[in-house]
């Protein structure tokens, strides 16, 4: 039977396919601050500039293509059953081969409705404006996890964590909760790895390698020696 292999992903996942991280420069995001666009107050205090922003990160993401880690993820699936929980709203993921990903911030690509939340559209690259509708009337807001509010997937992605024969996290500063805590529901036997540049967050995590390096570097690196283990 194959291993079932977890990977955790993050914002550093994507650097290196051009897309910014949230941490990386000075507490902007793209020059905005996290409050302004991804919070449920910024929202009502300026729909029309929070649907821009997204409508920008959309075109971004669309334009970006997957980097060697995305696609080096893919090619673990050969050898393993293989889970990628991302916090990226980006699809860089299922574009570089990953077949099992789940969102746990949600995604770009789809937008769902403010008066009907299970109404929920795929619009691909597409920008959205006020006036914009569900086929109910409910303007559509941008189908992402907001601070300040509920995870959905996060009991999915627990229940996957608890599951995993090896676990791995790259390019996340563990510092947005849920998301942080999953590698605590891991089992304390499984190998742990970790690829980022700067370690933290990792702090009692057992049996745990660290890779020090970017994510083009380090993801092929570890998928080879795993893909050598089998
Ligand atoms: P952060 O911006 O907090 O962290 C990015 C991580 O990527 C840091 O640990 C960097 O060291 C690392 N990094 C930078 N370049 C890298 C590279 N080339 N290769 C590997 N790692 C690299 O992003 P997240 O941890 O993803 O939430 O942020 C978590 C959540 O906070 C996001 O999902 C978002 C944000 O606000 C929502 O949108 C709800």
């Amino acid at each position: 039977m194959k291993k079932t292999i977890v990977v955790l992903t993050g914002a550093g996942v994507s650097a290196e396919s051009g897309i910014a991280t949230f941490r990386g420069s000075g507490g902007l995001w793209n020059g905005y601050s996290i409050e302004d666009v991804a919070t449920p107050q910024g929202w009502h205090a300026n729909p029309e500039m929070v649907l821009e922003f997204y409508n920008e990160r959309r075109k971004d993401a669309a334009k970006a293509e997957p980097n060697a880690a995305h696609r080096a993820l893919a090619k673990l699936e050969k050898a393993y059953d293989v889970q990628v929980i991302t916090q990226n709203v980006d699809d860089l993921h299922e574009r570089g081969g990953s077949t099992n990903v789940l969102h746990l911030h949600g995604i770009l690509r789809q937008v769902r409705s403010t008066t009907h939340p299970n109404l929920v559209y795929d619009i691909g690259d597409k920008a959205i404006k006020l006036g914009d509708t569900c086929e109910k009337g409910g303007q559509l807001r941008p189908h992402i996890v907001w601070f300040g509010e509920a995870v959905p997937m996060i009991e999915r992605a627990v229940r996957i964590a608890s599951k995993a024969d090896i676990f791995i996290v790259i390019g996340t500063s563990l510092v947005v909760y849920p998301a942080a805590s999953l590698i605590h529901y891991v089992p304390k036997f499984a190998p742990k790895y970790l690829v980022d540049p700067n370690i933290g967050g990792v702090d009692g995590v057992s049996n745990l390698t660290i890779f020090q390096k970017k994510a083009t570097e380090g993801v092929t690196e570890l998928v080879d020696k795993l893909l050598g283990e089998v």
